[in-house]
């Protein structure tokens, strides 16, 4: 038996190609262990949403440079997002890594960890650019990685993701997201099906369908297309299952039909993740969203209509390119507004190679994207607190997930025991949501 470390951020789509990685990895005899120092192969998964979650891969990395000149003999890896948009300038940048694959290419991981124990050297593989071949080629070098689910491999036994579908079309200016995931590739309803009924027969009582886009979804099965709310009335039928969830929507694509199975499907969570990125107009335009602020509000309005329990959440930006006082005062009015759930904010990052980066400033200095995040977090935190008001003395059926990532740390330093379904939960932690 080989020991394996993993240590992975980003979104759940991240989360869930860990969690396949270490089931394939074990059927080649791979362990997985909690520390770097125990593992023969030390893998990073990593994402390249923002640039922060890069420098702090190589800092991590940093860190491994003394473990790797004692133990030659140790395979390190940089696998995902930062793999596929760093390619040979991780080697350039952490010269003793051994391995650096992209999302695209997971399924060659057993063989390329080999060659490099047989001492055949740095191994790369990665994915084509969106600009490196035809479209079959560029489709065909991006490869959903699906294998067969081991259930002991999940962060805990009652929820699952499965993905619907990989990559991304929409080219939103600031993503780099379709660059490194490559273009839209749909599962078929039958795979997407057959998992999910698998999971259930063993224990699975929530599913969470996973897609860049989830809600664009379209799967052409000859004369008919399957979209996300035909997934949806399948999966409600199967056996076991709980509770349904699907992240992240694109405004544009939330359909009369999607929300109609929302609200009709019992099973179907009323918790949609629709992220805004901002509330002015001008703004979206140049984030090339294909809405209008005025539009999402009507989007808002018709999930409120027609359902009215559900919680929507929302991801937004602050400091875009050429974001005036004006334009993020929109983006409050928006919060204030549509009082959403919860809003995850982030600080425009510029992703080198991205539409943004080649045509605008980045010149919203850091000071004023740090202020209006936390002018946002605070009126957006004061909303939700007043919403979780609402909650104080009624009864509701929950799902309990585990310990939260506080209680985690607390279990590893062993303050707290370990309970059953956290083994492996510390090597699974999600710190952003999809990019949609
Ligand atoms: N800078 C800042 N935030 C970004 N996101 C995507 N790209 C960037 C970027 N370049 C955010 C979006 C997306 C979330 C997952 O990350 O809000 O929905
Ligand atoms: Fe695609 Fe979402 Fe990135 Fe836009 S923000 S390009 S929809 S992944």
């Amino acid at each position: 038996m080989k020991r394996l470390y993993i240590d992975t951020v980003g979104c759940q789509m991240n989360v869930l190609d860990s969690e396949l990685v270490v089931a394939d990895l074990r059927s080649h005899d791979f362990e997985p262990v909690d520390r770097p120092g125990q593992a023969d192969v030390i893998l990073f998964n990593t994402c390249s949403v923002r640039q922060h979650a890069e420098e702090k891969v190589y800092s991590n990395l940093g860190r491994l440079r003394q473990l790797k000149q004692e133990n030659p003999d140790k395979v390190i890896g940089v696998i995902g997002c930062m793999a596929q948009n760093h390619q040979q300038r991780v080697f350039k940048r952490a010269p003793f890594v051994d391995l650096v694959v992209g999302p695209g290419q997971l399924h060659q991981l057993p063989e390329l960890i080999e060659k490099v124990e047989r001492g055949k050297g740095r191994q790369i593989e990665v994915s084509l650019g969106r600009k490196d071949g035809n479209r079959l080629q560029i489709l065909r070098s991006h490869e959903s990685f699906d294998p067969l689910r081991d259930p002991q491999m999940r962060p805990t036994p009652f929820q699952a993701y499965v993905r619907t579908q990989i990559g991304c079309d929409k080219f939103c200016t600031y993503c780099i997201v379709p660059s490194v995931r490559g273009p839209e590739q749909a599962r078929s309803p039958e795979e997407i099906l057959a998992e999910t009924q698998h999971l259930a027969e063993h224990g699975c009582l929530e599913i969470t369908l996973l897609g860049q886009t989830v809600n664009s979804y379209r799967y052409k099965d000859g004369e008919k297309t399957v979209r996300l709310a035909d997934l949806l009335y399948q999966m409600h039928d199967i056996d076991g299952l709980q509770r349904i969830k699907f992240v992240t929507n694109f405004p544009k694509d939330m359909t009369d039909e999607l929300l109609s199975a929302v609200r009709d499907l019992s099973k179907v969570s009323p918790y949609l993740h629709v992220p805004a990125q901002s509330g002015s107009t001008d703004v979206l335009k140049r984030m090339k969203r294909g809405y209008t602020a005025e539009e999402y509000r009507e989007m808002m309005d018709r999930i409120n209509e027609q359902i009215p329990n559900s919680a929507v959440s929302s991801d937004l930006i602050v400091g875009f390119c050429g974001e005036t006082e004006g334009e993020y005062q929109k983006t409050v009015d928006l919060v204030r507004d549509c009082r959403f759930k919860n809003s995850f904010i982030f600080k425009y990052s510029v992703r080198e190679g991205t539409k943004a980066d080649q045509l605008f400033e980045d010149d919203v200095p850091d000071d004023v994207k740090r202020r209006r995040n936390n002018e946002l977090l605070a009126l957006q935190n004061q909303i939700s607190e007043e919403d979780n008001q609402a909650f104080i003395g009624r009864s509701l059926d929950v799902l309990v997930e585990g310990l939260s990532k506080a209680a985690l740390d607390q279990a590893r330093k062993g303050t707290v025991p370990i309970l059953f379904g956290t083994k492996f939960a510390s090597r699974f932690f999600s710190g952003i949501g999809l990019a949609s």
